[in-house]
Formats: C-alpha cells, structure tokens, sequence
C-alpha cells in the first residue's frame, strides 16, 4: 500500500482537561511532553528523565470503548507517549484536576497540606498518579496506592509525607495521623512519649481536608463518546518533517501496510520504539499503530487457555489474569500466576498502562520480564501476514540466540495464547532487579515441570532465563539431560552444573558482575526445586517430605507494603500567641502551586521573542588534544542559528579559583568525557540536538588517561595541599594496644539526580550590556560574578533571578556557573534568549556528582573495646577540575571522628585528580563517606574484640565535655541523649532478641540491626561565609514583600523566613509575600549550602524586620489598639522609610591547618538511628523493615519541615549506601546516565515502619530562635541500613563457618550482599565441574555447619571468601574496582 502521497494528512483531534485539540500538523516524532509544554502552555507536567523512568511527567489518558461503553482512565508518561497516539482520547493533565483559579482537588490539597512536597519538581507527578487511581477507585486500598506510586520518583522527600497523603484516602486507616495526641499505630512500646514532655505527632490536621468527591471530576469529553460511537473507523495518517504515522483499523489493513512496509515498526506503548529512536540513535521513517485493530485486542477463553490480543496493554493482562486465577481452580492457572508475578513489579503502573503485551514479546529484549515464563510455559504466539497465519511456540523466536529470523519482517504478532497448566505441572518466574520495582532486571527466568502423572519424574523440564545474553536464552540441552529423572537433590546438583555449563555468559559488558548473574541462576533454579518439592509434598505428603520449615522462607518475595509512620516532635508552649506560626508545622508556602503546576521553573517561563535554544556538544574522550572541530554539517541543520565555541568567550573562559582552572569549553584540550567543546543554538531544543550530534571532533589521545584513585596516586596526580590532622601520640599509642586491624573501605560516588536538570535562561537586555540571568542554582552571586567575568562585563550588569530550584543538594553552584556562561556567551553572540536545559542524560554526563572515597585505616584497640589510636589516609576523586575537592577532604577530615573520642589519631586526605567529570559538594560535603569509614572500623573492632558493635559505640563515644581532634570544645550531651532515646525508642534490645530467633527459624532469610550515632558539626570554617542580607519592604496596604539571599530548593526556607517575619512583625503570614532571590535585591548573597541557608538569612530577616518595627514603634505606641494597616497607613504620611535591609555578619568560625587545629563550626547537631533490614540470601535482595531515628534540631521553626528534611536525607543516604551505583567504561564513559540505570530510592525503598523524633528541650545559642540547621544532617544516618545490612551478612556468615573478618564496600548492592552469603550455588559458579558432584540438598544446608573438614571443602571456603571479597570490590563498577590502591 502506497503512503497517501499529496493527500492531506489526517487532523488530530483530541481533548485535553476539557478543551477539543485539533492539530493539522500532528509530528510523529512529536510527544505529549513537548505538546503540552510549548504548544499548548501547560507547563505543570514536567520532564524529569523523558524515558519513562521518573513519572515527573504522568498524566491521565481517558479513552471510550464504544462495544463495551465503559471509558478507561490511565496513567501515563507524557514524555513518551506519541500526540498521534491520541486520537480520540481525552489528556487530563494536573492543571485539569484543579486550581488555585478554580478549585484545588483533595489530591492536590491533601499532598501540600500533609507536606508531600518540597521542591515541589516531582509533585504534579505524584498528583496524577494518585488522581488516576482515585478516579478508578475512589477507596484505594494501600496496597493499590503504593503500586499506583512505584513510578514516580522524588528525590526530596524520602515518600513518607505523600504516603500519608495518600493514606487518607486509603480505605483502611494504617496510620494514626487522626490521632492528636497520644499513641499512635507505631506505639508498640510504652515508653515511646515522655510523660513529661509535651510532644506531638500531627504534622497536619485532616478536619481541614476537603472530602473526596468523584461527582465533581471533568467527565468524559461527550463529543468523543459521539465521535466513537458513529464516526466509522478509518485509517489515519498524519505526516510529520521526518516521520509518516499510519494507523490502520482493520488486521488486513495492517497486514497490507507491513508487506510494504516491513521495516516500520508497529507501535503501541512507544516504550521500546521511543527510547531506541529518542536515544539509541535509530530511526524510522514509517510507524504503523494498530493499537485500534480489534483482532490484535482480544480476549478469548478457550478450551485449553486463554488468548489474549497482542496489543492489550500490561495492566489490562494484569487484570485479566487476576480475575481468570480467581476464578479458576488453582491447578489450571499456574502458567496465569507466574506470568502474573512478574507482572506486579515490571515497570512503574505508568509503563504498565501503555505498554503492550507484543511489544514486550517482539522487543525480544533480553530484560524482558514476561519472554522467560512465556516460553517456558508453552505459550503459542498467533502470528499472521499478508495471506498467511501460523502458530508457533512463545520460545521458538529465541532459538537462534538472537531472535530475529523466526519472525519474517512483514508478519505481525495477532495474539499470545497462554494455555492453562495441567496436573503435575508446575510453573514459576524469578526475576532480581537493582530496585524491586520500576527497575529492569539484572536476571530472570520462567521455569516450567510436568511429572509423570503420579510420580516425581520429569516427563517435561523448560528452563528459560533473561538478562544473561543479548535476547531470552533457553538451557535446552539441561532439560532435556533431566528429562526422566526423579525431583531430588542428585537432579538439582547436576541442574546447577548443567545450567552453567550450557548458559554461556559473555564478559563483563556495561560494568555488569558475570558471577552475580551466574549466582542468580543457579539460585533461581534452587528455588524453583524448593517450589516444586513443597507442591510435590502438599500433593503426596507421604513419599514427597517437602522441605525443611527454616527452608520456607526463600520461597516469598519481598513485598512493598504501606509504610507505617509517626512522627514526633515538641508542641510550642501553651503561652504562645495563636498567630505566632514559629515552632509549628506550616505547609510549605509553595506547596499548593506545587501541587497545582503552578510553580514556576525555569524550563516553564514563558518564551522571550526570538528565544535560541542550546544544546551542549561534549567530549567523547578522557583525555585528548582537540585536532579539529567540524560544523560545517550542523550549521547546515534545520533552525540552526549557530555554533558556540571557546572564540565566542569574550573574557574569561578559564577561571583560576585554585592552581588549575575551571573552564567554560575546552579549548585546545579536553580532561574528561563530557566536557563541554562547543554548543549549538537553534530554534528549537530538537533542532538544537540534531545539529549538536553532526559535530565532528577529531581528537589525539594523550597519555596519561587517569580514571581511578588507584591510577592517580600511581601517577602522584592530586590537587594541592593534601591535608593532615593529628592528635595525641599515635605511633606510641600503637605500641601499646592489645590488638591492631587494618582495612580498607571503597566507597562509590554519588548523582545528585535532582529532579530538575541543570536550567538557565540568558536574556540580553538590548542596552549597556545588561543581561537577565534567569538560573536553577543555589548561588545567584558566584553565577553573576562568572558570567560577569565571562563576558568582560561588570557584575551590575548581570542580573540574576532564582524563584525556585527542583533540587539541588550542592550540584548547582560551580557546574551551573560554567552552564550559565555557556548560555549567556551564547546570548551575547547572537544577541537573543538564550535557553538551556540540560537532558538528564547530558546532566548526568556533563556533571559530576558525590566525590568516590578510598579510606585505608589501622586501629588499634584494646579487648575491652576502647580504640586509642587511629591512622588512616582518604583518597577522594575529585575528577578533572578543582572545584571543592580539597573542600571536601578538608571536611571529612574534620567530621571522621563522627561521635567518638579517639585519643590518638592521625589522617590524611588526598584530593585525586583524575579524567572524570569534575566531582563536586554534595550534601554532607564529605561527611557521609568519612562517617561510614569510621563506623566501619568501629564494626571491625567488634568483630575482633567479640562485643556487641553498639557496645563498641558506646565505648568510644564523646562522654563529657571534651575537645575535637581539632581542639574544639564539645559538649555531648545532647548526643548521648539521642542515643539513649534511640535505643529506647527502637526497643534495640528485645529486638536484637527476636531477630536472632528469626534467623534461627529462617535459613534463607536473615534480619540485622544497627544503631548508629551522630555528631554533625554546623559551620562553614570561613567567617565570611556565613554572612547573609535580606531586604523587607512593607506597602501603604499593608502587605510585605520579603527577600533574601537563601535559595528555595524544597528545604522550606522562604516558609521559615516568613514565620520568622511574622513574629517579628507580629502580623499573619498571609501578609507576607516571598517572590525571588535575586543579585538585585540582595548584592553578594553567599551560597544557600552547608544547612546554614535558615540559620544566617533568619538572622537577617529578623534584623531587617526589627529595624521597621523599630521605625515604627512611636506610631503604635500612639495607636496601640489601631491594626497594622492603620499604622503603616499613618507611618507613610509621617515619610517613615517602610522598606529596610538586616544584615548578618556571620559566625566567627576559622581553621588553622598548620596547627591542626581551630573552631571552624559553630555547634553541633546530634542525632541517631537505629534501622532494621531482612535480606534475601539467594538473590541479595533486602527489605527496609524499620528505622527509628532521633534528631536533635535544637528549637525547631518548623517541625513538619525539619522533619521532611531528616526523612527526606535518610532516604538520600539509603541511596548512596545501598543502591545508587556508577558505573563507567574502561575509558572513562559513563554508563548509568538515567533512571533506567542508575536507581535512586523509590516507594518501595523506605522503611516500613518510620519512626522519627526531635529530641525536646534542646537550646541552641547560635541560631535563629534556638533552631539548628538540619539540612544535611539526616543524610548520614541512612549509613545505619548499611550496617543492618552488614549484621544480616554477618548472621549468614556466622550459621555457615565462612571467614569472620570480612571488608564491604558502598553501596552495598544485591549482588555483593550476596557475594558475601556464600553457599554452594556461589561456590558452583566458581568450580562448577569439580566441586559440585558431592552436593545435595542436605549439604546444600550443611555446607553452612562446617562439620566436613576434607580439603575440598577448605578449598570451597576460601574460593568462596575470595569471591566474597572480589564481589564486593566488583560491584562498586569497573572504576571502584580500579580504585583500590
Ligand atoms: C521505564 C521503562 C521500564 C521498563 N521496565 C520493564 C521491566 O521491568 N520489565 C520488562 O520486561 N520490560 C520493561 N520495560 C519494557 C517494556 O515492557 C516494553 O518496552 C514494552 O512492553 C513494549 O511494548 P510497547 O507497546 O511499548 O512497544 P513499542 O515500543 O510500541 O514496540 C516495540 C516493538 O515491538 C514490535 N511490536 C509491537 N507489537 C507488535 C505486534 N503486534 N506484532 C509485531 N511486532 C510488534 C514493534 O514493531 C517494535 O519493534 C520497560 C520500559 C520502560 C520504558
Ligand atoms: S520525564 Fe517522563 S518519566 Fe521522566
Ligand atoms: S519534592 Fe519530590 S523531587 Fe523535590
């Protein structure tokens, strides 16, 4: 079939909140995201990552069935969902649920008000995906909120706060928050409130919630149903610049177009098509969408299963499974179940709602999830083209290994027919991913028995595994060996070799460890045997004894269940005015705007006329001199205006903040991949990046490349000065101790993975050179200075405006100066806007993140426990450029001594430099990585010494009041307080108690505990830069314009500056109005970092209020009964100046390096946590079952979010110590460059039971109030899952006889948890001929007990250590394997 030729292309209609689209020039290659955003200006649908991975962009897709009359409303990734996939449906997307024009939705209002958001970036997301649930089911249960939720990411809040959001519309109540006073779900113990203090654990009232009421929702776009129901189905065509769509409406038609048209893919969900296309570089000239064709969404019982169409979505087979196993006998719907179980957790429900059950077949993706237990089962895929129908086995299209000639180009996939199971058949599906949900998984696998009826002899064994080899892989020859063999222990050995040998895995690819995906093979299959013994068993308990009851528990899967929470903190006196909003929990002041899309970022501005967009053009090398730069084809490119290199700098293009430069865009020379060289400036973002990748650069590579820590101290490259602190004698302390350890910890770096990428707007003002610098940063001064110097201009020329940044966390100061000068070169070039946001990609490329961190440690100990003498050197890779670095070594020096007095102690601390992306603060600024090196000398010296770690804590810990290692006064009150709190809130005792009786009874499956305390110095060791400056201006009607230097970046500050102005005032935060942070209004503002932003701008703004209250005083004395309006009426017509600025000069804070010693901090914050975990030992996999954690805030100003914070950095430190690991190539080429992956915590991460409390009765001296600065603080704590992790390890360790002393690493990912639970299945794929002949089932078990002492089981212990041991280093990717010195 011809394409329509000249024809016109179809117009496409659609409704979006309400409103008819029609588009006459619909692109294919034109997605909702884009639509929404610049065409029609509804910019409350954000773009976080654009394939799929975060949910910032989830909208609601509404379609009508005319046959069933029923209308299906689902979530969606607008980022990559086709407009020309839209015909006939209607968009709902968050400013259709409401606003603050109109009406705020419970949804919206529930989200803000129970403080669900913080830099509000991630929030429209999270509306539309509880309004989408809500709007099928307006009760939810918990279960079916957090499933709705496992898409969505945000990188603030650590999910607590819009979890109770969401539980109040829950049908069941988990959680007390109804309760005022009191105890609340969590209060198991007794003793949790101190009768004596005044405590509460409302952070929100839920009276004032508006109720939920589906009658007032937006219906269906009646026209639709009309256009549905009699418009007859025709085929649509819409033609875009490169793409033609064709959407055919019968299979003929469908059948015809792919015999013309064999190369075009069909397109469903777009997530497999769109991703390949958007960012693998592929394309297609021709989409063909059969989406509408009846045949291809079926649903058909048959006499032997069930046929389902191939278009059908993943949640509509969800649902149809669920109701078929309902309904029919357990016996026949194993195949349904185990397709089922992989369904749960595959993608987000966003994914799940688009994408298609063919897509995910034909995808032959080697992490497809459904290919494994599809073609284990038998399922049958109904094929057809032109003429021509067939059936064959779902397992036939991976025969060849590759999977891409079974199916011929021009044949289409009709329907899958999955067949039920028989009597005596058995079907499972295992999959293990780096994040339980929304994650692709590292391994799967469907495996499928039939036994001889009666018997336990395999008439039909089918093995199939995923993400081993390119495409779904079949281990035919193993079945086939064990085909007629009984189902005992000889079988499953001799499966495992079997498996391994016939499964052949490529090399490490990608940073991926070979042994894991090896281990999980063999594990997955031991499962399966576990499985199909306890079946066999239930079916013939007299011949088939089952299982062992300990054995039980590797049969289940961790499941996300609705966490329960409390949260507890000190009520504000009774005596406190009413109107006094200081100490109490108040919303955040954006978030309803947040909650309504309303909140303006900067990707959301509205376009200047003539605005260029520009996309970045970075190195594809770690080190090389540039030979050549070719832009000759992207000139050329559609829209192009021009291309940016280092001539167009008109000034600085390197700036000297230390010996070695940070520079704008390479000139001569580049020091890393994604370095910027040059950018393109186009009319569009698309254009801009068309052009960007036809630059040609030709490079000659230059010697040294250095990417580790290992390879920069061979090369003795660092940045200057490495930095040493002292104290005590500690060469004579060693001579003395009872014993002495020596380690070493490999800590991985960190993304920021704010959940708005780097953003800038440059206008040029047209006169004096003055340009407005519209910037996502947390340093409007130093972005001003740059691109001041940049350009050769005065600052006052420069202006900057930040209203809002969607995250930070430290990664946009120095890294977003370098972008902002990028763009404004640009703007001063062609004399246009010039705008900027970066891809997630680029940003993940282009910008650093946490420095990676070496520590190698000797402490010596006496058996007693008590440490007297430390030395210890940290390597942290700084990557290419200065920027903090030595910072950040200085500072983990200054904090390694965590909660502990350590007599003698030494350290150093080396900033590498290396060919990586420049690393740079990030929150804890070093902290994080040099606190878990010395918690984990702490947990070594248990091991050694026999006592309990928390005994060991307590020990060594800061008693009285005492000095630093630095010569700081300290006193510790506080934090013994925390701890004693911690464990008694925790109840650690009788819990350490019952987890030791749970790994008793669980072989499988094993618990730990850790209990961590906390000294976080405040302070920022520079006087100078802690000063800070505010500017309040009151109106003849009385309203107040505040502002100050402090950023918004979801920490709250402009709320607790507006309860600070409105106690100062003593009028109603309604009358006080925060609009921006600019380098206009307040000149030299210092960085909103270090948890200093409330702390010094609170002081300013109180000054700067006492001055006008001052000013005014004489007014209200003559007037005492008049009102605030009367007296600022009256204070303008006696001329009193109603505008003042209050200024803070900062801490006196200083260090001496020299001496070694100072008072670089002010005070301290203290704090500790106590977390429980359960880790899965056959995949690695682990629970977060609960945290308690106590803070010590000082005063809080605001608990709701000091709160927010500690949870919402908790999580954050989950991430780096648990989950969230780079990866690179050996030349220096980041792999993990999104959230497919590198994965941040998500729903399914936080722990179920939460528990936090700010310690009462705290002052603080120092800051605003008596507050404390909380900022960062929280973060740390998340270290103590890694050491329950640990003490789970160590309980497998125990049971089995392996090696006491064992090193890990962070993260402390699956696959090295499982590493270090070594067994027989980790010791088979490291001798998988050898090793194994003598193992069953029983020494599968035994192997722990460390009862046969022949050589071969000493070899297998220490093979299986040393794997332990290289598995942890392996898991850290290729550069943290590289990285130990
Ligand atoms: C963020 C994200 C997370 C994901 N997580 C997981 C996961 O955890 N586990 C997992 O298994 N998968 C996962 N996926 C993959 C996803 O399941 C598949 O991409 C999806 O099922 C493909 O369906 P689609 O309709 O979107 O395919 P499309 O992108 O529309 O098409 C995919 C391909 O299939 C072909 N095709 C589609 N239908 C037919 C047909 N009827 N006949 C012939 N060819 C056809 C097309 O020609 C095309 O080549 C994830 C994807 C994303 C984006
Ligand atoms: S922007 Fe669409 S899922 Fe991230
Ligand atoms: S509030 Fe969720 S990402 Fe910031």
């Amino acid at each position: 079939m011809p394409l329509r030729g000249a024809a016109a292309p179809d117009q496409l209609v659609f409704y979006v909140n309400g409103r008819k689209i029609i588009e006459k020039n619909a692109d294919p290659e034109q997605m909702l995201l884009s639509y929404l955003r610049k065409r029609l200006r509804l910019t409350g649908t954000k773009y976080g990552c654009g394939e799929g991975g975060c949910g910032a962009c989830t909208v609601m897709i509404s379609t009508y069935d005319p046959a069933s009359k029923k209308i299906r409303h689902y979530s969606a990734n607008a980022c990559l969902l086709p407009i020309c996939s839209l015909y006939g449906a209607a968009v709902t997307t968050v400013e259709g649920v409401g606003s603050t024009k109109t009406r705020i939705h419970p949804v919206q209002e529930r989200l803000a008000k129970c403080h669900g958001s913080q830099c509000g970036f991630c929030t429209p997301g999270m509306v539309m995906s509880i309004y989408t649930l809500l709007r099928n089911h307006p009760e939810p249960t918990s279960e079916q909120m957090v499933a709705a939720l496992a898409g969505n990411l945000c990188r603030c809040t650590g999910y607590r706060p819009i979890l109770d959001a969401c539980k109040t519309f829950c049908k069941e109540s988990i959680c007390c928050q109804r309760k005022a006073n009191g105890k609340c779900c969590l209060d198991q113990e007794d003793d949790l409130f101190d009768n004596e203090e005044k405590v509460s654990t409302s952070l929100f009232s839920t009276d004032e919630f508006q109720p939920l009421d589906p009658t007032q929702e937006l219906i269906f776009p009646p026209e639709l149903m009309r256009m549905a129901e009699n418009q007859p189905k025709r085929t649509l065509f819409f033609l875009g610049e490169r793409v033609t769509w064709i959407s055919p409406v019968s299979l003929d038609e469908l059948l015809d177009l792919k015999a013309t048209y064999p190369k075009a893919p069909l397109v469903v969900g777009n997530t497999s098509v769109g991703p390949d296309m958007k960012f693998r570089g592929v394309f297609h000239p021709v989409l063909i969408a059969p989406a509408r064709i009846p045949d291809l969404n079926v649903l058909k019982y048959t006499n032997d299963g069930l046929t389902l169409g191939a278009a059908c979505s993943l949640s509509v087979v969800r649902d149809i499974l669920s109701n078929a196993i309902a309904e029919f006998p357990e016996e026949k719907t194993r195949v349904f179940c185990a397709v089922l179980q992989q369904l749960r957790t595959l993608g987000g429900e966003q994914i799940r709602n688009v994408a298609s059950f063919g897509g995910n077949i034909i995808s032959r993706k080697s992490t497809s999830d459904l290919n494994p237990v599809l073609a284990a089962s038998n399922c049958m895929l109904n094929l057809a083209s032109r003429g021509q129908q067939r059936q064959i086995p779902a397992g036939d299209i991976f025969a060849d290994g590759v999977g891409n000639n079974t199916i011929a180009p021009e044949e289409i996939l009709v329907s899958i027919h999955i067949p039920y199971s028989r009597k005596g058949e058995y079907v499972s599906a295992f999959r293990q991913a780096p994040r339980r949900e929304n994650a692709l998984p590292v391994t799967n696998a469907g495996m499928r028995v039939l036994f001889e009826e009666g018997t336990d002899i395999i008439k039909d064994l089918s093995i199939f595994y995923g993400g081993a080899v390119s495409t779904t892989v079949c281990a035919k020859q193993t079945c086939w060996t064990l085909t007629g063999r009984h189902w005992n222990e000889q079988m499953l050995d001799e499966a495992c070799r079997l498996v391994l040998k016939e499964i052949a895995l490529p090399g490490s690819n990608g940073g991926e460890n070979v042994d894991y995906k090896k281990t999980l093979m063999v594990s997955f299959f031991y499962r399966f045997f576990l499985e199909v013994s306890q079946s066999l068993k239930t079916m013939d308990p007299c011949h088939y004894p089952g299982i062992p009851v300990e054995y039980g528990s590797g049969l289940q899967d961790f499941k996300t269940r609705m966490p329960r929470s409390i949260q507890i903190y000190q009520d504000v006196e009774p005596s406190q005015s009413p109107q006094d909003p200081v100490g109490r929990p108040i919303m955040h002041q954006s978030g309803i705007k947040h909650a309504t899309g309303e909140a303006v970022y900067i990707d959301d501005l509205p376009s200047v006329d003539g605005e260029l967009f520009l996309a970045a053009v970075t190195s594809s090398r770690a080190h090389a001199k540039i030979v050549s730069i070719d832009t000759s084809e992207a000139l050329k490119g559609a829209g192009v205006f021009d291309v940016i290199t280092a001539h167009d700098v008109p000034a600085a293009n390197e700036f000297y903040f230390s010996d070695d430069p940070e520079i704008i865009f390479a000139r001569n020379e580049v020091i890393c991949v994604g370095q910027i060289v040059c950018a393109v400036v186009a009319d569009s973002d698309v254009h801009a990046k068309q052009a960007a990748a036809k630059v040609k650069i030709e490079y000659e590579i230059l010697e040294p490349v250095i990417l580790t820590i290992e390879e920069a101290i061979k090369h003795n490259s660092f940045f200057e000065p490495t930095r040493k602190l002292e104290q005590g004698n500690v060469d004579e302390a060693f001579e003395t101790v009872d014993d002495i350890i020596e380690g070493e910890i490999c800590i991985g770096g960190q993304k920021h993975f704010y959940m708005e990428t780097q953003s800038m707007l440059a206008v040029p003002k047209g006169e004096d050179k003055e340009m407005d610098l519209y910037v996502s940063t947390q340093h409007p001064a130093f972005i001003q200075e740059m691109v001041a110097a940049s350009l050769g201009v005065p600052a006052n020329r420069i202006m900057c405006h930040v209203k809002r940044v969607g995250g930070a966390f430290g990664g946009k100061i120095l890294r977003t100066g370098l972008l902002a000068s990028v763009a404004a070169v640009a703007a001063n070039k062609t004399s246009r806007a010039v705008r900027l946001i970066l891809s997630r990609e680029d940003d993940m490329v282009i910008t650093g993140g946490r420095h990676p961190f070496i520590a190698k440690y000797k402490v010596g100990f006496m058996n007693d426990g008590r440490i007297t003498a430390v030395d210890a050197k940290y390597y942290i890779n700084g990557g290419c450029t200065p920027d903090d670095s030595v910072l950040v070594a200085e500072v983990s020096l200054l904090k390694m001594d965590n909660a502990y007095k350590i007599p003698n102690l030494r350290c150093w601390a080396y900033a590498c430099k290396t060919n990586l992306p420049s690393n740079t603060a990030f929150r804890g600024f070093g902290f994080p990585q040099s606190g878990l090196v010395t918690e984990t000398w702490i947990t070594d010296v248990a091991d050694k010494t026999g006592l309990a770690p928390e005994k060991i804590r307590e020990i060594n810990m800061y008693k009285k009041n005492e000095q630093t290692h630095f010569k700081q006064k300290l006193d510790p009150q506080n934090l013994i307080r925390c701890w004693n709190e911690c464990m008694e809130k925790s109840a650690y005792y009788s819990r350490r108690t019952a987890i030791n009786e749970f790994n008793k009874q669980n072989y499988w499956k094993k618990r730990g505990i850790a209990i961590v305390p906390m000294k976080f110095p405040f302070g920022l060791a520079t006087p100078y830069l802690s000063q800070a400056a505010a500017l309040v201006h009151i109106y003849t009607d009385g309203s107040v314009l505040l502002t100050h230097g402090g950023i918004e970046m979801g920490q709250g500050i402009h709320t607790k500056m507006i309860q600070v102005a409105s106690r100062e005032l003593n009028i109603p935060m309604s009358c006080i109005h925060f609009c921006e942070t600019s380098t206009t209004t307040v000149p030299n503002a210092c960085a909103s970092v270090g948890s200093a932003g409330t702390d010094v701008n609170g002081m300013a703004v109180k000054d700067a209020c006492q001055t006008l209250l001052k000013r005014l005083q004489p007014i209200i004395k003559k007037n005492p009964t008049g009102t605030w309006n009367e007296w600022i009426k009256e204070a303008f017509e006696q001329s009193v100046n109603l505008s003042a600025t209050g200024y803070f000069r900062g801490y006196n804070e200083y260090m001496d390096w020299e001496k070694g010693e100072g008072h670089p901090f002010t005070y301290f914050i203290f704090g500790a946590a106590c977390s429980e975990v359960e880790i899965n030992c056959l995949t690695g996999d682990h629970k977060n079952l609960r945290t308690d954690i106590v803070m010590d805030v000082g005063c809080s100003i605001n608990p709701a979010v000091d709160i927010g914070q500690i949870e919402g950095a908790f999580v954050q430190g989950i991430g780096l110590y648990t989950m969230e690991e780079l990866k690179f190539s050996s030349e220096g080429v980041l792999y993990t460059r999104g959230p497919d992956q590198y994965k941040i915590p998500a729903v399914c991460d936080i722990p179920e039971q939460f528990s936090v409390s700010l310690l009462s009765s705290s002052q603080n001296p120092y800051a605003i109030y008596a507050s404390k600065g909380i900022g960062e603080a929280g973060f740390f704590l998340g270290c103590s899952v890694f050491f329950a992790l640990r003490d789970a390890v160590t309980g497998v360790r125990n049971e089995r006889g392996l090696k006491k002393t064992f090193a890990l690493n962070s993260p402390l990912t699956a696959e090295q948890i499982r590493a270090n639970c070594a067994d027989a299945f980790t010791e088979v794929v490291l001798c998988p001929t050898d090793c194994m002949l003598a193992l069953s089932l029983p020494c599968y078990a035994q192997y722990s007990l460390g009862e046969n002492n022949s050589e071969l089981t000493q070899r297998r212990r220490r093979t299986t250590n040393e794997m332990a041991n290289n598995g942890a280093a392996s898991s850290l990717g290729q550069i943290c394997v590289n990285d130990k010195p």
